[in-house]
């Protein structure tokens, strides 16, 4: 009998990438059988899935909601909304983990990141969306439950949105990226709608041999660099790199105190660091031979989705 899967965040990248990947593999669609959670099972998207899956109603701020849910499922993947507070990202990921637990689940994968307090020997206090991750994470492993997680690098669909990583033009003309850091900074980047899945996937086709395992998941390390080079040819643009001033970056990147705050020390972390600490190169790597399937290349991404510099 197949097991039942449930999965949070059906509907957006990461669960969407899961769906597509378990139903896409004839030996894990006959494994499992998806749930896919949702706060509107009337919504569009999870009409698509519908057709497709079983979509069932559950909103993490709702424990009620999240009980019926959760009967009879066998594995959860966990993942959490963009910029839960994190006293409610932790609270959310305990319960659903506890009601999990409850409903005799098996297994539990979370998506989560590395704590960039404790990498930076506690020189940076205000990525808390990695820091709070981290703990959920350190709650789940001390859960009576086999678990594993799913660490993913900055996405690339980040590209289409974050406009401090997107070329801009200059007063001159010309199309710049301009940083607080290094240009050999190197940053893990991942396709999270086509790959997420092929990470989760590895764990759903062998769960006992990644129990306790984490996948830093990403195609590889990309330097500033090489994806200013990838964005130049995708774009036909000369694209240049400019070191600037922390003040010049936080003035530029125009977002609220909190935000900048949070942006600025990311960066300076990867540029000190690494995304994933010193270890990030051998851990991506590990993520890449293990995953199931080829990863898409930061040149394949632009190529499915142009990047329009106008
Ligand atoms: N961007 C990056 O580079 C990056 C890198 C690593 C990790 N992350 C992390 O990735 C996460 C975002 O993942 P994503 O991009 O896959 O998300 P997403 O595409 O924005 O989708 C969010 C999902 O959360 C569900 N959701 C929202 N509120 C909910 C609630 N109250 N109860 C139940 N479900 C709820 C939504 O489902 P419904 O609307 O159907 O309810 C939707 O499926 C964030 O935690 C972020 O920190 C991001």
């Amino acid at each position: 009998m197949s097991k039942v899967l449930a999965i949070f965040g059906a509907t957006g990248q990461q669960g969407g990438s899961i769906v597509d990947h378990v139903l896409n593999d004839s030996g894990l669609s006959q494994q499992y059988k998806i749930r896919a959670i949702t706060r509107d099972a009337t919504s569009e998207k999870a009409k698509q899935l519908k057709d497709k899956v079983e979509v069932v109603h559950g909103d993490v701020l709702d424990r009620s909601s999240l009980e019926t849910a959760l009967t009879g499922v066998h594995t959860v993947f966990i993942m959490t909304a963009p910029f839960l507070s994190p006293d409610v990202e932790y609270d959310t990921v305990k319960t659903i983990a506890d009601i999990a637990l409850e409903k005799d689940a098996k297994y539990i994968i979370f998506s989560t990141l590395p704590s960039v307090h404790e990498l930076s020997g506690g020189k940076y206090t205000k990525v808390t969306p990695f820091d709070n991750k981290a703990k959920c994470e350190q709650y789940i492993r001390g859960l009576p439950i086999q678990s594993a997680f799913c660490s993913l690098g900055s996405f690339m669909e980040n590209f289409e949105s974050a406009s401090y990583l997107t070329p801009r033009k200059e007063e001159d003309g010309t199309w710049v990226v301009a940083l607080h850091v290094s240009p050999k900074m190197q940053w893990p980047l991942v396709n999270a709608v086509r790959d997420t899945g092929k990470f989760v996937g590895a764990i759903l086709a062998e769960p006992d041999k990644f129990d306790g395992k984490t996948f830093c998941g990403a195609t590889k390390l990309y330097t500033l660099e090489e994806m200013i080079a990838t964005m130049s040819k995708a774009t036909g643009k000369d694209i240049t790199y400019k070191r600037i001033s922390p003040e010049e970056f936080r003035e530029r990147m125009k977002l609220p105190d909190g935000l900048a705050d949070l942006f600025m020390e990311m960066i300076a972390f990867l540029d000190e660091t690494g995304y994933f600490g010193p270890d990030s190169e051998k851990l991506v790597a590990w993520a890449a031979n293990n995953a199931r399937g080829k990863l898409s290349t930061f040149e394949e991404y632009f190529e499915a989705h142009p990047l329009r510099l106008e």
